[in-house]
């Protein structure tokens, strides 16, 4: 089994020797056709042997309560119902039961709270069996309000990523900063309810064989999934297979859902194959949310600009034992150079379902907020907002005075001022007017830390020359299987048509999975290193050194030697294994990726509308795998900008905790139409200190800044500042 350790004196992988020329290269997606085609089966599509059953959700009309009894006689008489499950006590009952065990109790924690499952011949028969059960519930008054309880917020639970920091004061740097004729800002900036929304529900489907259970899902982390599922049914890891290898969007929410659970439970009870997808609405209740936030962040700065202090204060929302932690401040602790820094993190416990990861959780809403506050101070200073974050650019990293492994955050703003045409906006408020639309430029950095976590992988090379990539690592719709063909490709000297790559498979070696920015890196990683075992024993055959054979279009080539790979290979296929630890990148760096957004906006002084007109987002996030797909990861991140600055908003209706907009025709996503064309710049640094391959994650970065650079752009159209977010035209006008 390959591994590493980053090393200075590494000699580098081969990989990094490769010639075969497709690393990088914007290749279109390997499994696009299929998924264009509906050939790719995503969770509920698994066809799977023997006489499937449909299950659907039964849930509780309360947020906060008991459950006293059931009615269910109507449900079970009902034409095709084979079963109404209502007392297993492994029927989770919170969406976090997976972590805090609520199961098996009869209290109802959050709205919509999942108490059974109906089980029937068709889809439709166990949707009317599920709403023709009466859950009767004693209702209790809950508590959903976060802004109003910011007095009995309490700090986080220890374990939580993100502790808290007070380097200096921040009182004193306040009053230091007027003092000197300086400027100071203080404010609150809030955030709402978001929600994954992902396109695909949560959907499985459930096959027990003897003993052995085998779930077909729509899940990101195959190595988090199993152990949880196993937990969940009273079963070991080993009794379970997961096959994952398409998901139709995830952004966190997919790690596993109450329905994979149940269809293993109804499975194993009625003795046939189970399927069971969420509703939307259960998706909106039962999954879990992104917390609102409250952020009060002060700034202080000299006259000339140079920061003083920083402060990032955030309060959130939990259920009672939640766990996670939204890291409000994570994106704030080292963009700017500030002598005094504070960031504080406290959490109000809700009887809502759980608040959990949504896609950059920390620097999403983080940035929102920071990036607004340095565009407010910048103002408040007479200062270009570039200049004022070129001029507060640190050396190292503020915090721990490490080294940046690859930091061009100044170059990213840079060529994105010169390519948006930045010379052309207005630096103050309202003197671009077309007709009845005021026009403005705004920009905001963009941050994400970087993360490797163990993966492992097989490479195997066969006789025919054709090399087959496999881990459990999952395609979460980003282009893993694109790129681990990519990375193997240049490793080996094949071109891509002969290289099959199979994921999404606890039978695999255990993979990353898809989630914080670290899929890529970590996964990619494990596959460059099981090529280093293949190509060693090439080498070996060939009588020359690693570094002293090339290797191009299936062949290997050595002094005046030029022979197929199949040659080499002989009778039995050479397998290669490689392993990432997520201790393995050189902790004596600080690292993150980096971007600047870009945004103009057209606001409308009739309506309030806001039209944003363009975008243009600049990355740096290590090596670029594969430049088509990369930007459309970039490009995915920046409409989740436009979308949290001017849309997406959870409403809660405070008598009942229920979102009142529990579905995709109320709860607003940016469409077709509020996209307008979006531009992306990467500058590439190979990032040796951070994995082997030199990737960055790159996902989750240009979610970043992306919103703010947007209401940016609308305070320098028409001189409306956004607190309160999403800038919705009612608060523009
Ligand atoms: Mo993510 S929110 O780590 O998929």
């Amino acid at each position: 089994m390959a591994e590493f350790k980053m090393d200075a004196d590494h000699p580098g992988i081969a990989m990094d020797r490769g010639v075969q020329g497709v690393l990088g290269v914007g290749l279109d997606r390997s499994e696009g056709a299929l998924k264009v085609s509906g050939t790719a089966r995503y969770g509920y599509e698994h066809r799977v042997e023997g006489d499937v059953a449909y299950g659907y959700l039964i849930t509780a009309p309360a947020a906060k309560g008991t459950v006293t009894g059931f009615d269910a006689d109507a449900a079970r008489a009902l034409p095709g119902v084979i079963d109404v499950m209502l007392d297993d006590p492994r029927i989770p009952r919170q969406a976090a039961a997976f972590g805090p065990a609520h199961a098996g109790n009869d209290a109802i924690d959050h709205w919509d709270q999942v108490v059974g499952v109906a089980i029937a011949e068709s889809f439709e028969a166990a949707r009317a069996a599920a709403k023709a059960v009466v859950v009767h519930v004693e209702r209790e008054q809950g508590q959903f309000d976060t802004m109003a309880n910011i007095a009995h917020a309490n700090p986080p639970p220890r374990d939580s990523r993100l502790q808290d920091v007070a380097k200096g004061d921040i009182d004193a740097a306040m009053a230091a900063a007027h003092a000197a004729g300086g400027v100071t800002i203080d404010q609150v900036y809030t955030t709402p309810n978001q929600v994954h929304a992902a396109m695909e529900p949560h959907a499985s489907v459930a096959v027990w064989d003897g003993d052995q259970l085998t779930l077909h899902s729509s899940l990101q982390i195959l190595a988090v999934a199993k152990p949880m599922l196993a937990k969940a049914i009273g079963i070991t890891a080993d009794k379970v297979r997961i096959l994952s290898p398409y998901i139709g969007g995830g952004f966190g929410s997919k790690m596993l859902g109450p329905e994979a659970v149940l269809a293993a439970i109804a499975a194993q009870k009625i003795g046939r194959p189970v399927k069971i997808a969420m509703a939307r609405a259960q998706l909106f209740h039962n999954i879990y949310r992104r917390t609102d936030t409250n952020q009060r962040i002060r700034l202080a700065a000299d006259k000339d600009g140079k920061l003083l202090g920083l402060a990032h204060d955030s309060v959130v929302s939990q259920c009672p034992d939640g766990g996670f932690m939204e890291p409000v401040a994570l994106g704030s602790l080292a963009l700017y150079d500030a002598p005094v820094r504070q960031f504080t993190h406290k959490v109000v416990t809700l009887d809502m379902v759980m608040a959990g990861a949504v896609r950059a959780p920390g620097e999403a809403v983080g940035t929102l907020a920071l990036e607004t506050a340095i565009d407010e101070i910048a103002e408040a200073l007479g200062r270009d907002p570039i200049d004022f974050r070129k001029l507060n650019e640190p050396a190292v990293d503020p915090l721990t005075g490490a080294p940046f492994s690859t930091r061009a955050l100044v170059e990213c703003l840079d060529q994105g001022a010169e390519a948006f045409g930045w010379a052309k906006r207005s630096p103050t408020p309202g003197q671009r007017r077309e007709g009845e639309w005021l026009i403005g430029m705004g920009v905001a950095a963009a941050v994400r830390i970087n993360l490797l976590v163990d993966s492992e992988a097989r490479v195997t090379l066969k006789p025919d020359g054709r090399a087959l990539v496999e881990t459990d690592m999952t395609d979460i719709g980003t282009g893993t299987y694109t790129i681990l063909a990519q990375i193997a490709g240049e490793a080996l000297g094949l071109p891509m048509e002969s290289i099959d790559v199979v994921l999404g498979d606890t039978d695999l070696p255990p993979g990353a999975g898809s989630g914080g920015s670290f899929g890529a890196a970590s996964a990619g990683s494990s596959v460059a290193l099981a090529c280093e075992d293949v190509v060693a024993v090439l080498a070996e055959r060939m009588d020359a050194k690693p570094e002293d054979m090339t290797l191009k279009d299936g062949h290997a080539v050595a002094g005046n030697r030029r022979v197929p790979l199949g040659d080499l290979v002989g009778a039995e296929a050479l397998v290669g294994k490689g392993k990432i630890s997520q201790g393995s990148n050189a902790k004596t760096f600080s690292q993150a990726a980096h971007g600047a957004q870009f945004a103009e906006v057209a606001v409308n002084v009739v309506t309030g509308e806001t039209r944003v007109r363009r975008m243009l987002g600049v990355f740096e996030a290590g090596r670029i795998l594969n430049a088509k797909l990369a930007r459309s990861q970039a490009i995915g991140g920046m409409i989740w900008g436009i979308g949290y600055a001017l849309m997406e908003d959870a409403v809660l209706d405070q008598r009942y905790g229920q979102f009142v907009n529990h579905d995709l025709g109320e709860y607003h996503i940016p469409a077709h139409a509020d996209v307008p064309p979006l531009d992306v710049l990467f500058i590439e640094k190979i990032d040796r200190h951070a994995n082997p391959i030199g990737v960055k994650g790159l996902g989750e970065l240009s979610i970043s800044g992306a919103g703010a650079a947007v209401t940016n752009a609308i305070y320098n159209a028409c001189g409306v500042r956004a607190r309160d977010f999403p800038l919705t035209l009612d608060k523009v006008l």
